[in-house]
């Protein structure tokens, strides 16, 4: 399957039911290639798509909002992305935010900003960056409400939800619930924007009375940005059609978040508020399926998890804690310290059921290079019983024992290795471990943090 490309029309050779002339089916376009998280998140999305968007036309986040935190790693330089797609590191690249996203605008004026201080990669993103003006804006309450609102789980139920507090729950609620404001909103009167702003705001403080709301100052900053973003914003169903039907352009989509916090897929209640599986690429584009053309998974070779939730292969022990030294796993969002547990198959090949993944990019297989054996979680045993099914219920899934095979490690530095058969033997068997449970190629392999630590298999 090609990454890009126009296709041509095609034509039904047995003409139309009435037997006519048969139509004409419009051509597919360009193809999309689509980078998702196949765990928790933090797999190193933001490195394969730094990787893959080296030669990108255009790099799209299609969802979630800046609850999301790439790094990137160029020229020992380390930039982290949370509501820009990280390919606007290609300054040949548009980077297009669609309407599946929320957006929290101070939030990406001072990512863009910091990140454009840190080195040259994102120079000029202001004249690179498009906005959907169907994308729903996160105010500074929404993300005050997420603060409350975990508090109160707290208190009520004696645990909280471990959000990132970046608003992302109350947001994507008021969007089901009809009662958002968008960007086209913004930038239509802005009086009328005001007299919405003001009732969503009303509504929030009537549930939590204790609520601090700054209406002036907030609508204020608001009004600040509507000079500085109309040059971005265009209608988001247009502009993809336009990108996908015209000349053969490489259109790259990054995924946040990831399957297992999918609102759908994930460890409900312990997930995050969008779509993060395939399915939210077409509804947070306005992208028809049939343009979705290779779909990347990306797995950590171990298992990490931020937040509250079961995560049956944790390994609340030394491995876990090596697993969390070595691989410096904090979360680049909230700086919190990521659980870490073995890998976890029978989660990934979930995941892949939803995704349908073409390829695997394989990360931080240089993090197990010290251990003597390696664990791979292969089914799930409840009561006794292996059960056939990623458990849908939390309760369950608390209850699962892990069934491992353990592989021997192997080590030695695997750091500076740039082909597979550079790699040690038995580093090469569990990548070819993975392959074979999997029944999914896989495509890179990742032991480092720099652009140049991986290696392309095919
Ligand atoms: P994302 O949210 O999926 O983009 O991942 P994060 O950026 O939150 O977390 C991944 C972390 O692992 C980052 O610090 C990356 O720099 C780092 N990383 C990515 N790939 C590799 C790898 O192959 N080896 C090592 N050692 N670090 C990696
Ligand atoms: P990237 O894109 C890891 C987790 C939070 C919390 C739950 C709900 O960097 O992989 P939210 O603020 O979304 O309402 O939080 O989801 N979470 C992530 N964990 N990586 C992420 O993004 C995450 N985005 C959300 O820790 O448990
Ligand atoms: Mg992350």
């Amino acid at each position: 399957m090609s990454e890009s490309g126009n296709q041509e029309s095609s034509r039904s050779p047995n003409g139309n039911a009435s037997g006519t002339t048969p139509a004409a089916r419009p051509a597919v376009g360009n193809r999309v290639t689509v980078v998702l998280g196949a765990q928790w998140g933090d797999e190193g999305k933001g490195k394969v798509v730094d990787l893959l968007a080296q030669d990108a036309d255009m790099v799209c986040r299609c969802q979630g909002g800046n609850n999301a935190g790439h790094t990137v790693v160029v020229d020992s330089v380390e930039y982290d992305f949370h509501l820009l797609p990280s390919g606007i590191i290609n300054p040949k690249a548009t980077a297009f935010i669609g309407n599946g996203v929320v957006i929290h605008l101070p939030g990406l004026f001072e990512e863009a900003e910091k990140n454009e201080r840190k080195g040259k990669g994102v120079k000029g993103w202001e004249e690179r960056l498009i906005i959907s003006d169907r994308a729903h804006i996160v105010f500074d309450f929404h993300q005050a409400v997420d603060g409350v609102q975990e508090q109160q789980r707290q208190e009520q139920a004696g645990k909280n939800l471990g959000t990132t507090k970046k608003g992302i729950g109350p947001v994507y609620s008021a969007k089901a619930a009809r009662s958002g404001l968008r960007i086209c909103d913004l930038l239509a009167d802005f009086s009328q924007f005001s007299e919405r702003y003001k009732g969503l705001a009303q509504q929030y403080k009537a549930m939590y009375p204790t609520l601090d709301i700054d209406i002036e100052g907030e609508l204020i900053k608001l009004k600040n940005y509507v000079e500085r973003i109309k040059p971005m914003v265009r209608d988001g169903v247009h502009y993809m059609y336009e990108a996908l039907h015209g000349p053969p352009k490489k259109i790259l989509v990054e995924g946040a978040n990831a399957a297992l916090l999918d609102i759908d897929f994930g460890t409900y209640p312990f997930v995050t508020s969008s779509n993060c599986t395939v399915g939210g690429v077409c509804t947070g584009l306005g992208m028809p399926p049939q343009n979705v053309g290779e779909v990347y998974g990306v797995v950590k070779a171990y298992t990490t998890r931020v937040g509250i939730g079961a995560f049956p292969s944790e390994q609340n022990n030394e491995v876990g804690e090596l697993l969390q030294t070595r691989g410096k796993e904090v979360g680049v969002t909230t700086g919190r310290k990521r659980r870490c547990g073995w890998l976890d198959l029978v989660l990934v090949k979930y995941a892949y059921m939803i995704n349908g993944f073409t390829a695997i990019a394989l990360t931080k297989l240089d993090i197990l290079d010290v251990l003597p054996e390696i664990k791979v979680g292969v089914a799930y045993k409840v009561d006794n019983q292996v059960i056939p099914h990623f458990p849908a219920n939390q309760e369950v899934l608390l209850r699962v024992e892990v069934q491992y095979e353990t592989l021997p490690g192997w080590n030695c530095d695997t750091s500076a290795a740039r082909s597979f058969h550079e790699l040690p033997e038995n580093a090469r068997k569990y990548v070819h471990f993975i392959e074979e449970r999997l029944r999914v190629p896989v495509k890179w392999i990742g032991v480092g943090k720099s652009r140049e630590s991986m290696i392309q298999l095919f």
